[in-house]
């Protein structure tokens, strides 16, 4: 808890990520994983086998963009380092630990960015209409530009819809059907893909696309997934990541997901 604490205080964020809870995710990220890495294993390597299997293939490996670099859990700085003379990070937030790396390697470059485009507008979403409205406009936007020989969009596509729709229902005190929330996690899924579409240089895209509940005995309580159309990319490999065994997130249920990976020219 002191840890926790001490690094809450220390890690570096905007307002917008303090106020959003990003700095505590963030953290709550890196004690999960330290918690599930073994039961993570295969995710991990499924994760690091698609990237170089991605890497041994480019023409040329001066640079990499990873957006939504996180801890980089899945694909380790060192993986990075050894392959691209120019690494830039992106996300919302950065741990402590990168920051300090980031000093110390010119090698090393940090971008801090919300990538959906949506967090300043948060507090402005009274009802479903607006977040379309939000939704609409984001559409017409370019809401990102990297040129990098490698960019990665890493266990990504799939958060940008969390915060909007939990503003709104915080607002609405009520919660989102299912057909809604599919509807606006498809909608923050194609703005993303069509954003990295515009990006020049090779991608990698690998997210979650179906997550399963299941019950102490195994049985499955809930499965859900929203449609995206990965056009323009091909399909390298699918896993099934268990991202919370049973007594992890709840006693009651385990958490697993179905990734997928992705890449483009
Ligand atoms: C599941 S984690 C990614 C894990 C990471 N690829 C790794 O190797 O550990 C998702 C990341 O997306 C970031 N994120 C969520 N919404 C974002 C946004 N709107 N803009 C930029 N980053 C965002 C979060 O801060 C988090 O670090």
């Amino acid at each position: 808890m002191i840890r926790e604490a001490i690094e809450m205080i220390f890690t570096p964020a905007t307002s917008v990520a303090k106020k959003y809870g990003f700095v505590y995710h963030s953290i709550s990220l890196k004690h999960r994983f330290e918690r599930c890495k073994k039961i993570w294993l295969p995710h991990l390597k499924n994760c690091q086998d698609t990237f170089l299997q991605v890497v041994k293939d480019l023409p040329q490996k001066k640079s990499v963009v990873v957006l939504g670099s996180a801890h980089l859990h899945e694909i380790p700085l060192h993986l990075l380092v050894d392959n691209f003379e120019s690494i830039t990070l992106v996300d919302v937030i950065h741990p402590l630990k990168h920051h300090w790396a980031a000093k110390r390697n010119s090698r090393l470059k940090l971008v801090t960015q919300d990538l959906g485009g949506s967090l300043h507008e948060l507090e402005n979403l009274k009802s479903l209409e607006d977040l379309n409205q939000l939704i609409q406009n984001l559409s017409a936007k370019q809401l990102f530009h990297f040129e990098a020989d490698l960019i990665v969009s890493g266990n990504l596509l799939s958060q940008l819809a969390l915060l909007p729709m939990e503003a709104l229902e915080k607002y609405m005190k009520k919660d989102l059907t299912l057909a809604e929330k599919d509807q606006i996690c498809t909608a923050f899924g194609e703005i993303h893909l069509k954003n990295l579409r515009q990006c020049s240089g090779q991608k990698l895209i690998y997210t979650d696309r179906e997550v399963t509940y299941r019950n102490p005995q195994g049985e499955k309580i809930y499965q859900g997934s929203y449609p995206v159309s990965f056009d323009g990319f091909t399909k390298l490999r699918e896993w099934d990541w268990i991202l919370a065994p049973l007594k992890e997130a709840s006693k009651d249920y385990s958490i697993e997901m179905k990734v997928e990976a992705y890449s483009s020219k």
